[in-house]
């Protein structure tokens, strides 16, 4: 008799962000004058750049024609997308990168969640508290942990990150062989400065473990110091894969293009001993079970290695810091401790207290969704998240409400 996958009757019963927006939905529904302001989930609201969209409508003309139309294209992605990637993103920055060791994807989520899937089911998975629940929940479908015991799954190995280490976990105390580490930090904005990544790498080099990188908010980094791939630091090509995406810097949380970088050199061992390419192996998942992006998608995207999609990229990103920038100047004179929001999209902000409690003053007393930060782990409890995420003019109101609430 056919079975389910019982891994999965472990997970939480919702996502965390399908949690809230049902909360936020019942709210909405029972008071329907109200004119909710979401500063939650981290989607974006401004439009695509100008350089985007045209490249987009180009490519759909393309596709109308039998001499320009595109089918299948390559799974890992078009050439002319993976060479602008590799120049711009890595190679101007210093790093050696070939654009063979870039997959492009429809989007950092799936691919955090799905390279999991390259790695032994008893590797010991090390994820950061608090943490995007991808990574926590794509370990759990693939049986890698035990039942959750009061917030933290069995065999899982937790990095705490909390007011007092400045939410920046510190290396592991046990030996782990697989690290999620995402920097600027998602749910906290914490950066990561060159010699804490330095550590990590090292830590990884000296323990033959695999460092998975989510640099998904890296375009928000405006302080010249901080490293904006793990692949600046020495040593990363031989234990890091790292995570980028098109969403939050180009707005295309709604179009859906991101790259995961697997360099040749990464390898792990199989359990005779023989060293195997990780590079291979996630190109023949991809192969086997992904068709490529969309060919105007792609084009889309490498329209922001335009001088002109760079401007507009910029400015996209210098719009929601100044939104975020608004945040914590409203925030911190009301008694609570902000972190992020420098350098990064979110705030991370000390409530005390228990944060479904504090998400549900906000929204019924200010009518603002944030994101509670118990969601993203126990170490989150006390803090609630908010995202930068909205045009000015909502944020504004948003913390007018706040601040008469608070
Ligand atoms: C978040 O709010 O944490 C992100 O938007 C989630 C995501 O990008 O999947």
């Amino acid at each position: 008799m056919i079975r389910i996958n019982e891994d999965y009757l472990k997970l939480h019963a919702s996502y965390l962000f399908a949690d809230i927006a049902r909360r936020v939905g019942a709210y909405q529904l029972a008071n329907p004058g109200v004119e909710i302001i979401k500063m939650g989930i981290g989607d974006v609201t401004e439009p695509l750049p100008n350089a985007c969209r045209e490249a987009f409508h180009g490519a759909i003309d393309d596709m109308g024609q039998r001499e320009t139309f595109h089918g299948y294209g390559p799974e890992q992605g078009y050439p002319f997308l993976r060479d602008a990637i590799a120049e711009h993103d890595f190679q101007r920055r210093g790093v050696d990168l070939s654009p063979e060791e870039i997959f492009i994807s429809d989007g950092s989520k799936c691919d955090c969640g799905n390279i999991q899937e390259i790695f032994a089911k008893d590797i010991t998975v090390a994820v950061p508290d608090p943490v995007y629940p991808v990574y926590v929940d794509t370990n759990v479908m693939a049986g890698r942990t035990g039942s959750c015991i009061d917030g933290r799954y069995e065999n899982l190995v937790y990095l705490e990150s909390t007011p007092e280490n400045g939410y920046m976990p510190s290396l592991p105390e046990q030996p782990v062989d697989l690290i999620y580490l995402c920097f600027p930090n998602n749910p906290t904005g914490a950066i990561a400065t060159v010699e804490q990544l330095r550590q990590w790498v090292d830590y990884a080099r000296e323990n033959g473990a695999v460092i998975l990188f989510d640099a998904a908010y890296e375009s928000f980094i405006r302080d010249d110091s901080v490293p904006h791939s793990i692949f600046e630091i020495e040593g990363a090509r031989e234990t890091a894969i790292e995570f980028r995406s098109f969403s939050k810097n180009a707005g295309f949380t709604g179009t859906r293009c991101a790259f995961t970088v697997v360099p040749r050199e990464l390898t792990v061992r199989d359990s005779g001993g023989i060293e195997q390419s990780l590079h291979s192996l996630w190109s023949r998942r991809q192969s086997t079970k992904f068709n490529g992006v969309s060919y105007p998608v792609q084009r889309a995207a490498a329209a922001v290695y335009t001088p002109q999609g760079q401007q507009e990229v910029a400015a996209l990103t210098d719009y929601y810091l100044g939104n975020a920038r608004i945040i914590r100047e409203k925030i911190t004179p009301l008694g609570y401790d902000c972190a992020g929001g420098e350098n990064s999209p979110f705030i991370w902000i000390n409530t005390g207290g228990d944060s479904w409690e504090f998400f549900d003053l906000l929204l019924t007393k200010a009518g603002v969704v944030c994101t509670p930060g118990v969601g993203f782990g126990n170490c989150g409890q006390g803090h609630i998240r908010l995202s930068a995420f909205n045009t000015r003019e909502r944020i504004t109101e948003a913390l007018e409400r706040i601040t008469s609430v608070l």
